[in-house]
């Protein structure tokens, strides 16, 4: 059996000192229960002297995880924090005090103006006074990542002395390498005595895009606790990200003797929920939990997943809650990616028609990001329109806007003939290229009804159109056409009423 690696979560605390992703009471219970859901091993509730409210909501929290979860609550080491946690803390079935101050040069010197001596004193202090209200107390040494090898082994050795029950090693700028943050988390192993009986906890910062690394390099090298947060939300550029450590250990546990007891299944959920609390949203190539994370838009890599879904995915989407893979049908995308989503929408077409909707949909393809479902439907009923036409549309183009005369110029075909152009004046484009159509197709017929609707979202969404009109003898034939430019959906629609009228009627318009 590998290691089991405990999983400490610190959304609600580090995560919401984020800029801009503070939470209330009400809020944090909802992310308390999804955390729950991912059976993490700790809960950061909060720093409790901070506000009355982050100390209202490290109490609801604590009552409300019971046996579930230890509870958490952030102090600095001074006394009357730790006294105001161990009070916010009071109803935790598992609660624990998190303390600690500053280590390296910088924090020692410029920020807490004390001597080593004094920070060593100061750590089995407040150690020991957190000790006074609960068992399990977390030594944090702010800033470890930039101290000195040995005065590390001091503080630490002065924390497990104390009664120390987890001694957190944070990388609290971001500033290590990988390989070098692993040489300290040994070297403390090496140093300290009575350090195999405690948690060696890591804690770090994603400033230079290495704190997931940084967090796994550490459990390499004998850590025992990871501190992280939902989407790596945190201070700055943020915490190692619960998913990507935990999904990390998950594919390499045997490499790193290592495991974790989360419920993967929930991390597509858990992150949006925070992105819904936070407004805070991850980049569609966020690992593990971006929009794209499961989303393959390239022929290659479409053609290679449909065959095999490990071609181009190491996780499976389900795994963490993603559903399924999802292929992205762009002008990249190949006949086999159009034929399986078609398929997937109860679609199935000869070789050749296939080849011929191949080619519409690249024309769609090219002017918009992504084709969407909708889109698919609206190409396909356009083919099927256009393999019946008698009349069919070879060209429009208007000019119009203000002060000009709109102006249209079409081109068609009848299925016998070769093909026409003609222009004509209307009051706006899409009645000059009615106009135009008119000179062509001789029909008598009164426009009743025009409406436009897009098919999709976004400003390239393809605009259908739908027009209704009535023929001499009163009978009203229904038109439909889509595609980008509205001007062209307009008069496509136009024709295929046309076409039905003259077909229906059995009338020569020549
Ligand atoms: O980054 C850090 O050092 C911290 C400590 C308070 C644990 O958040
Ligand atoms: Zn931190």
């Amino acid at each position: 059996m590998t290691r089991k690696i405990k999983i400490f979560d610190t959304t609600l605390r580090d995560g919401e000192q984020s800029p801009g992703a503070s939470m209330n009471t009400e809020e944090k219970l909802v992310v308390t229960r999804e955390l729950l859901r991912m059976n993490v091993d700790v809960i950061e509730a909060g720093f409790p002297i901070s506000s009355p409210g982050d100390f209202e909501s490290v109490r609801r929290i604590a009552e409300l995880a019971g046996d579930n979860a230890i509870v958490c609550g952030l102090t600095r080491a001074v006394d009357k924090d730790i006294d105001c946690a161990a009070d916010a803390l009071k109803y935790a079935k598992h609660p624990r005090i998190h303390t600690g101050l500053g280590v390296s040069p910088s924090h020692i010197h410029d920020k807490l103006h004390m001597t080593e001596d004094e920070v060593v004193e100061r750590a089995a202090h407040c150690v020991a006074y957190a000790k006074k209200y609960v068992d399990d107390v977390e030594f944090y040494a702010e800033d470890a990542g930039r101290s000195d090898y040995d005065f590390l082994v001091r503080v630490i050795q002065a924390a497990v002395d104390a009664g120390a029950t987890v001694v957190n090693i944070p990388d609290t700028t971001g500033y290590s390498l990988p390989i070098e943050f692993g040489r300290r988390i040994k070297y403390l192993r090496d140093n300290v005595k009575g350090i195999e009986n405690v948690d060696i906890s890591v804690h770090c910062h994603n400033d230079l895009g290495m704190a997931t690394a940084l967090a796994l390099e550490g459990v390499r090298n004998g850590a025992t606790q990871i501190e992280c947060t939902i989407n790596g939300l945190g201070e700055r550029a943020g915490n190692t990200a619960v998913e990507e450590v935990v999904m990390a250990i998950k594919m390499h546990g045997k490499e790193l003797d290592a495991h974790t007891d989360i419920n993967t299944r929930e991390f597509v959920k858990a992150s949006h929920l925070i992105t819904t609390i936070t407004g805070m949203g991850v980049q569609a190539n966020k690992a593990i939990v971006g929009a794209n994370a499961f989303a393959h838009s390239s022929g290659i890599h479409q053609d290679g997943v449909l065959k095999k879904r490990d071609t181009y995915e190491i996780i499976d989407p389900a795994d963490v809650g993603a559903g399924e893979s999802k292929i992205i049908l762009t002008a990249r995308s190949g006949h086999a990616a159009l034929k399986h989503r078609l398929e997937e929408l109860g679609y199935e077409f000869s070789p050749e028609k296939l080849d011929k909707l191949y080619e519409a949909f690249l024309n769609i393809a090219d002017k918009k990001k992504e084709v969407y479902d909708e889109d698919l439907e609206s190409l396909v009923n356009e083919h099927d329109r256009n393999e019946t036409a008698i009349y069919a549309l070879e060209a429009v183009q208007v000019s119009c806007g203000y002060p000009l005369t709109p102006t249209a110029t079409v081109t068609m075909k009848h299925k016998d003939d070769e093909p026409v152009t003609t222009c004509a004046f209307g009051t706006g484009p899409v009645d000059a290229a009615y106009k135009a159509v008119d000179n062509i197709v001789k029909v008598q017929n009164d426009l009743s009804e025009f409406s436009v609707q897009a098919v999709t979202r976004g400003i390239d969404a393809l605009g259908e159109v739908t027009v209704r009109v009535k023929a001499e003898n009163g009978e009203v034939y229904i038109g439909r056409g889509a595609d980008n430019d509205i001007i062209v959906s307009s008069t496509k629609a136009y024709i295929n009423a046309l076409n039905r009228l003259i077909a229906d009627q059995g009338i020569d318009a020549k």
